[in-house]
């Protein structure tokens, strides 16, 4: 009986790796070639998944963290954020700024895009200078969470500025501070 439900288990976690197998096959390759702290692999990866249906949860789940090395309630994390980037239309924030463009900000937003693309309209995105998060960027934010590339991590923000109606300074800002 052990036996067969190890047997069970076995052979849904290779099924569940065959399918991932696919759908990383559709991305590029680099992602995965890449260190595997800078290409954005477990956003872009999390993304396709959900966009494919496939719900982030059994052996599906543990079979990500596994290819990802990424604890599962990370993992889920992600889900989330990808989810309520695809659930609603609200404008994506993409950090431009120096640190993030270092880190090939460029190339992980020309992924996301591409993904994006593929299950709707286009989208809206604001490009800004910098999310407080240069350390590990580059940074994606939607709605108060934002996506931190080399953290492999999804994180809440939590600054003060949310309060104060104002936000991120657009790249297209171009006035200054006005001295007292
Ligand atoms: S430069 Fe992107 S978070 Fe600061």
């Amino acid at each position: 009986m052990v036996r067969s439900t190890f047997m069970e288990r076995s052979r849904g976690s290779s099924a569940a790796h065959e399918v991932l197998d696919g759908i990383q096959a559709s991305l590029p390759a680099e992602l995965f070639a890449d260190s595997r702290d800078e290409g954005g692999a477990p956003l872009l990866l999390v993304a396709a998944c959900r966009s494919q249906g496939h719900a982030v949860e059994g052996t599906f789940l543990a079979a990500l963290a596994e290819r990802l090395a990424l604890p599962a309630q990370r993992v889920i994390e992600i889900a989330a954020f990808c989810d309520g980037i695809m659930a609603d239309q609200e404008a994506i924030t993409l950090c431009r700024g120096v640190t993030c463009s270092l880190h090939r900000a460029e190339t992980l937003h020309g992924h996301l895009k591409d993904s994006l693309r593929t299950l709707g309209p286009e989208r809206e995105y604001h490009e800004v200078f910098c999310l407080s998060q240069c350390e590990f960027g580059p940074s994606v934010m939607h709605g108060n969470r934002i996506w931190v590339t080399r953290a492999r991590r999804v994180v809440e923000d939590g600054r003060a500025w949310r309060d104060e109606d104002s936000g991120p300074v657009s790249l297209t800002d171009t006035s200054r501070p006005v001295a007292d």
